[in-house]
């Protein structure tokens, strides 16, 4: 037997925070109500989402709607290497062909200024990449720098500020491009080295642990600076994210415990970050540390970052390029088409990438009601897992689109930042995630991550070569979590990996 700690409801203090965001509205604690928040519930459907969102009691058979992780949206046809480019199941035709136009734009190879294809112009000049599909590889992850292959990665950058707040570097901006178009350095050249770290499991059994080093090469614009803070981060998957935008910030405060008021060890904090589009401070929830708010807006980042593309949030054509340290960059040809807008990624086009990346399914459970596999859900829940990989929401009713709305959704994660110890800090914060933080890492669909990229390279790094090798990084939050896995013997340790592949 063992207990579930649950998490404890959230204090006056962090209702007062959730008030940050403009869609609640103050909260009453009446009788008994388990989340007052939902006010896009009524009273009754909070009591079903309240029961049907806590934690299992039992292991020995599946729960109801476990098999699909997605609710209506889940992928129930394809397992294979396109297992992650599937739409949501519940789409209607008018849907679909938004997803499928948006797929073309996601897949668009972007070209240099000028060129004849005038509406796919404008990349760079600095760049990472020339599409978005080049680094969300089949939907799916990126891996880590391999063999001169670094287009899957990014390598944020930042300095500190006298004021104790990171800026993008002077010279080289907040990421690294290591392309530019014809003519024009780029930035430079990223490579990574590993050190083996043999770790010893109770039962006796070695795991080796690769700790990377990064290096930058091939400087384009001088050197960069001992103060130049790094972070190194492997393109996300892109399935179940507007399923994620659907979850109430409201019960993503209820799981936060700033200061670890239930002592469990696990605190769990939101990011606070700038929506671009109204100045206003909300709820980050995309990428690694959280630092974008909407599906949108990583998007009109990526554009300009990673491609060097302006759209109607993010309008410098030049993209990540510095005027004090890249001037000639703001002098070369733009994508801008008079005929076409201001931008070289106009709204209409933004929107389609957007519907896409909020509609890719996620993939039906596999073996879900096998005894090992719910063994290693029983095993995910007593080490401690799921109090950072939260299992269960119920998104929104009011969610941005109706297939997306009011599902029951696994997404495994609270969106919440943790402490992971020194081993996975990456010293550098974003926005109010500090350099030990990570999101708890969504982990539906997860064990297909072979079958669609051909690798298990896990975590924010790809530094992870297997399920378990991922776990033995945790470190800081997640550290008794570790012990509780090291500490297990072969059978149980099998046991709670099958679950997780079975995600
Ligand atoms: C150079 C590689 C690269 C390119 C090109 C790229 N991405 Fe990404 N993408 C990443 C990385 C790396 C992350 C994680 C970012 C972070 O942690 O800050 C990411 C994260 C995301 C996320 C957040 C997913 C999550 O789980 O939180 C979305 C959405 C996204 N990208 C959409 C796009 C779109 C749309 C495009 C094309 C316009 C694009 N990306 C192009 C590398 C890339
Ligand atoms: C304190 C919170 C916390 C606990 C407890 C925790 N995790 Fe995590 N987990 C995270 C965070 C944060 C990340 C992302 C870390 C990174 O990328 O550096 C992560 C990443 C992972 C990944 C890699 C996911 C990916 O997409 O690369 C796996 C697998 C994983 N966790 C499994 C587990 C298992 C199994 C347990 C229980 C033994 C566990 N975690 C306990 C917070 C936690």
């Amino acid at each position: 037997m063992f207990t579930f700690a649950r998490r404890a409801r959230p204090g006056l203090a962090a209702l007062a925070a959730a008030c940050f965001t403009a869609t609640l509205t103050a909260p009453t604690l009446a009788g008994g109500d388990p989340m007052p928040w939902r006010t896009d519930l009524t009273p009754k459907d909070r009591g079903r989402v309240a029961k049907v969102t806590a934690a299992p009691k039992a292991f020995t058979a599946p729960e109801p709607f476990e098999p699909m992780p997605g609710g209506a949206t889940t992928n129930t046809r394809v397992f294979g290497r396109d297992a992650f480019s599937q739409f949501s199941g519940n789409l209607d035709f008018a849907g679909e062909e938004s997803f499928k136009l948006g797929n073309g734009l996601f897949r668009r190879l972007w070209v240099s200024s000028p060129s004849s294809t005038q509406a796919a112009d404008g990349l760079g000049p600095l760049y990472n990449s020339r599409a978005c599909q080049n680094c969300h590889l089949k939907d799916g992850r990126g891996h880590p720098p391999e063999g001169g292959d670094a287009e899957s990665f990014l390598m944020r950058l930042s300095v500190q500020g006298s004021d104790g707040v990171d800026r993008p570097h002077p010279v080289y901006g907040g990421q690294l491009q290591d392309l530019a178009v014809p003519g024009f350095p780029a930035e430079g050249r990223i490579s990574v080295t590993y050190e083996e770290r043999p770790v010893t499991l109770a039962d006796g059994t070695v795991v080796s642990l690769r700790a990377p080093t990064y290096a930058v090469t091939d400087l384009g614009f001088g050197p960069m600076g001992e103060e130049t803070r790094m972070s190194p981060r492997v393109a996300t998957p892109m399935i179940g994210l507007g399923l994620l935008e659907a979850v109430h910030p409201g019960d993503i405060e209820a799981l936060a415990d700033p200061d670890d008021a239930d002592g469990d060890g696990i605190s769990g904090r939101v990011n606070r970050v700038v929506d671009d589009r109204t100045g206003a401070i909300v709820l980050g929830r995309f990428g690694w540390k959280a630092g974008q708010p909407t599906i949108e807006q990583q998007s009109a980042h990526a554009f300009f970052g990673d491609m060097g593309l302006s759209t109607p949030l993010m309008t410098a054509a030049a993209g990540d390029c510095t005027r004090a340290g890249q001037p000639a960059c703001f002098d070369l040809p733009t994508g801008v088409q008079e005929r076409l807008g201001a931008f070289e990624v106009p709204q209409d086009v933004l929107d389609l990438v957007v519907f896409y990346s909020r509609n890719l399914a996620v993939p039906a459970r596999r073996e879900v009601d096998d005894p090992e596999v719910l063994r290693g859900k029983e095993l995910f829940h007593a080490s401690g897992c799921a109090a950072c990989h939260q299992p269960k929401f119920v998104t929104r009713r009011d969610a941005a689109e109706k297939e997306l709305a009011f599902q029951l959704i696994w997404p495994f994660t609270d969106l919440l930042l943790h402490d992971m110890g020194e081993g996975l800090a990456d010293d550098r914060p974003e926005a109010e995630a500090s350099g030990r933080e990570w999101r708890t890492a969504p982990l539906w669909g997860l064990g297909l991550t072979k079958a669609v990229n051909g690798h298990t390279y896990y975590l924010h790094d790809g530094r992870a070569r297997s399920v378990l090798e991922a776990i033995l990084w945790h470190g800081g939050e997640g550290e008794a979590a570790r012990d509780a896995v090291a500490g297990l013997d072969e059978a149980d340790r099998r046991a709670l990996i099958r679950y997780v592949e079975s995600l």
